[in-house]
């Protein structure tokens, strides 16, 4: 039987059935869907719609029924549609006829969007500590490589030399901003909607502030039409996992050029790189790999969320059953991901060797371009007059410190002996002392500044 079966003569087909079920995923919500209907029989009975005894049976009969799930007792029944359907049928077995007492004023629009903020609302805490956990992992790692030189890039071409805390301290800031979007959507949908009806309002004058509060919640919805049809949360939440998941592909990218052995920056550590079942040498990148390949799932469900959103009239519509299939992916896909990488991190080996014996000189012709807006060159002609003498070098075949003076100050005569202490790597990076720059000073200050925020949240 269903829960609306009075106006029809039929039962549902069963190829709508298929269609239409949704137990099948929106059964994890269970603890929030029995945690919700707890506290709503007691709204129910502060209200005077149910005696104290009464909401009593109902509570002890939801305890049960959690107990159930929680063990795995539970047994779905062919008539289960969702979660909410297949709870108040096992409460009204157990305690009988009051179970039907439950749904009062209550509607599974406002019932089942309950459950899903709540359910969002966990699932955000537990992203972000694994969130934190990497950022962790990134200053730990950061902190042992200070000193450690390596190559800078833009447009992936050599650009200027950089530590390698500095460049893992990039993907520290990126996830400082994916916590903050986090904790921002998880205000947004920490908002009660339950006392709205399936779309006008409740009926029996429950208190919804205290029955939000009671909940978890920090507040509750103003407007019941809305708030039954409020996705907001869902696709507010997913445009932060998907975001997150962009930077975490941005270190897979990373990671699997690095430890190209062409560059050989970095090894994975054998618990986190696999082998090729005929190519006996190879070490590959798979989990890197893999995140940069879940992110485009990611990215898939949110456009799907924003695109179901947009082509529904006011009020609930049954496209909203779509919503938990996404975000419960994008949690979990991130839930996989997240402690892999931070292992990644943790365990990697850095070859300071490679990363050293991949500074070219040219890497320092930003810091010959400077040494003559020192000597009082504008920086546009020191630009042109260096490019020249890259151009020079090249052309004998060799580094811009083997030019002999004479030739630089043929090209301009700001040229001096002094022009030798330029070509070291250590200088270039102790240079870049202001706030935010490579230095190793620098870099320690950003690292306070990190561990400061990490103490906060
Ligand atoms: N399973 C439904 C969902 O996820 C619950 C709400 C159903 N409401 C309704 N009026 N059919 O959206």
């Amino acid at each position: 039987m269903t829960l609306w079966g009075g106006v029809f003569d039929l039962p549902p087909d069963e190829s709508l059935r298929r269609l239409n079920d949704s137990f099948s995923f929106d059964r994890r919500m269970y603890a929030q869907d029995i945690d919700g209907s707890i506290a709503y029989a007691r709204a129910l009975a502060r209200a005077g719609v149910l005696t104290v005894e009464e909401a009593d049976v109902l509570i002890d009969g939801l305890r049960r029924v959690l107990a159930e799930f929680e063990s795995g007792a539970f047994v779905d029944q062919p008539g289960d549609e969702d979660i909410h359907t297949a709870v108040e049928r096992r409460l009204t077995e157990l305690v009988g006829e009051v179970g039907g007492k439950l749904h009062t004023g209550r509607s599974r629009n406002d019932q089942v969007v309950t459950d899903f903020r709540l359910w969002t609302m966990d699932a955000l805490r537990r992203v972000d500590a694994l969130g934190k956990a990497l950022q962790s992992a990134l200053v730990a790692s950061a902190e042992g490589h200070i000193d450690t030189l390596m190559p800078g890039y833009t447009h992936f071409q050599p650009a200027q030399p950089i530590t390698v805390a500095h460049w893992l301290m990039s993907y520290f800031w990126m996830l400082a901003r994916d916590r903050e979007r986090l904790h921002d959507a998880w205000r947004r949908t920490a908002v009660s909607p339950l006392g709205s009806g399936a779309l006008a309002g409740h009926p029996f004058g429950i208190d919804r502030e205290l029955l939000a509060d009671e909940m978890g919640f920090l507040s509750c919805s103003q407007n019941s039409l809305d708030a039954v049809a409020d996705r907001d949360f869902a696709a507010e939440a997913g445009f932060g996992l998907a975001l997150m998941a962009a930077h975490l592909s941005r270190f897979g990218e990373d990671m699997v050029i690095f430890t190209n052995p062409a560059l050989g920056f970095f090894t994975l550590d054998d618990r986190y790189s696999t082998g090729s079942s005929i190519m006996p040498q190879k070490r590959n990148a798979d989990p890197m790999e893999l995140t940069r390949g879940k992110a485009a799932r990611l990215l898939g469900r949110l456009t799907g969320l924003l695109s179901m959103i947009k082509g529904t009239p006011t009020g609930y519509n049954k496209d909203y059953q779509e919503d938990k299939e996404a975000v419960f992916e994008m949690f979990d896909t991130l839930e996989l991901l997240l402690p892999v990488v931070s292992a990644v991190v943790s365990t990697m080996t850095v070859n300071t060797a490679k990363l050293r014996a991949a500074l070219g000189e040219e890497l320092l012709a930003t810091d010959l371009a400077e040494y003559l807006v020192r000597k009082g060159l504008p920086f546009r002609q020191a630009h042109h007059v260096v490019g020249r003498a890259v151009r020079e070098a090249q052309a004998e075949g060799v580094v811009l410190s083997a030019l002999p003076l004479e030739g630089l100050r043929a090209l301009s005569p700001h040229f001096d002996e002094d022009v030798r202490d330029v070509f070291s790597f250590e200088r270039s990076v102790a240079m870049r002392s202001t706030t935010g720059g490579t230095a190793p000073e620098a870099v320690r200050r950003q690292i306070a500044a990190a561990k400061a925020l990490l103490a906060n949240r």
